[in-house]
């Protein structure tokens, strides 16, 4: 037995790869490529959007980190093993792999008793989809290095869910547990992080702070409703590395205290 010791937060050495990382400039996925790299991962930044991930990466290896861009559409699977084959030659494998891109601001604008099924395909093909396609790919890598840690973002919102984004959210809260079922025997851990309403462009586009329902959830919730990016890591780096080791199949929920379970 191992006195638990600092460095298990540390991820040196590690290959992770984190999704919707480089579209928006102020993004979670942006933040989680920032604080695995400080934790000493090479990171892949991964997103649609290839210029944005470019970005992310070249400002990395400028604060002394290691990453590369990939550009990615998560729903397609060539593109997905692309991906993969990309972190293999820049880095030997992939240990982490952080399913952060979804679609949010885009199918917030209308309620679920409205949404079509063309909207609803779109909808459950990136949130859901994108997260189970990059796990099915991504995992046997992360098998082949001895096992590892798959992270998918889910949100404060699938507590309950009262939209259609929400219900992709808890949809894909029933995709890590049994993730987490069917992978534990290769040695892969699956989490999922529930942030509140955090300050990314696109969430204070969607609920600025002065919005009526802002208003209305800051005061039944304990601490602050809101927070920047960088409030999230913690959890990130303890999901992923050796400090969380016993964990798998849980839902952290990081968001002031406005969801409690
Ligand atoms: N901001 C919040 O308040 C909040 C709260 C709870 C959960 N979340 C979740 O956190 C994550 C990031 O949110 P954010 O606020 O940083 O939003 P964001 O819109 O900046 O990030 C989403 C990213 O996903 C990318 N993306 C979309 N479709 C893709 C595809 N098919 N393939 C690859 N990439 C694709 C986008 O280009 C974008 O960069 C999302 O999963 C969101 O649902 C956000």
């Amino acid at each position: 037995m191992a006195d638990f010791s600092n460095t298990d937060f540390r991820l040196d050495g590690k290959v992770a790869i984190v999704t919707g990382a480089g579209g928006r400039g102020n993004s979670i996925g942006r933040a989680y490529a920032v604080a695995l790299a400080q934790a000493g991962a090479n990171v892949v930044v991964a997103d649609l959007n290839g210029e944005g991930a470019q970005k992310v990466a070249d400002e990395i290896v400028t604060l002394g980190g290691k990453a590369i861009a990939a550009q990615v559409d998560i729903t397609d699977t060539a593109s997905v093993a692309a991906m993969g084959q990309q972190a293999e030659t820049a880095f030997g494998g992939v240990d982490i792999l952080v399913n952060n891109a979804a679609l949010m601001v885009e199918i917030v604008d209308k309620p679920l008793i409205e949404t079509d099924r063309a909207r609803f395909d779109k909808g459950m093909a990136v949130n859901v989809w994108g997260a189970i396609n990059c796990a099915q790919t991504i995992a046997p890598l992360i098998a082949k290095r001895g096992g590892g840690a798959i992270v998918n973002q889910v949100s404060a919102g699938a507590f309950p869910a009262q939209s259609f984004y929400g219900v992709t959210k808890i949809a894909l809260v029933g995709a890590t547990t049994t993730l987490a079922t069917e992978l534990g025997r290769q040695g892969i851990r699956v989490n999922a992080i529930a942030p509140g309403m955090t300050k990314t462009d696109a969430g204070l586009s969607l609920t600025p702070d002065d919005s009526p329902l802002v208003q209305m959830a800051a005061s039944r919730t304990p601490i602050q409703l809101r927070d920047t990016p960088d409030a999230l890591c913690g959890a990130l780096l303890l999901l992923v590395s050796e400090a969380g080791r016993w964990m798998t199949g849980q839902v952290l929920n990081v968001d002031g205290g406005w969801v409690m379970r």
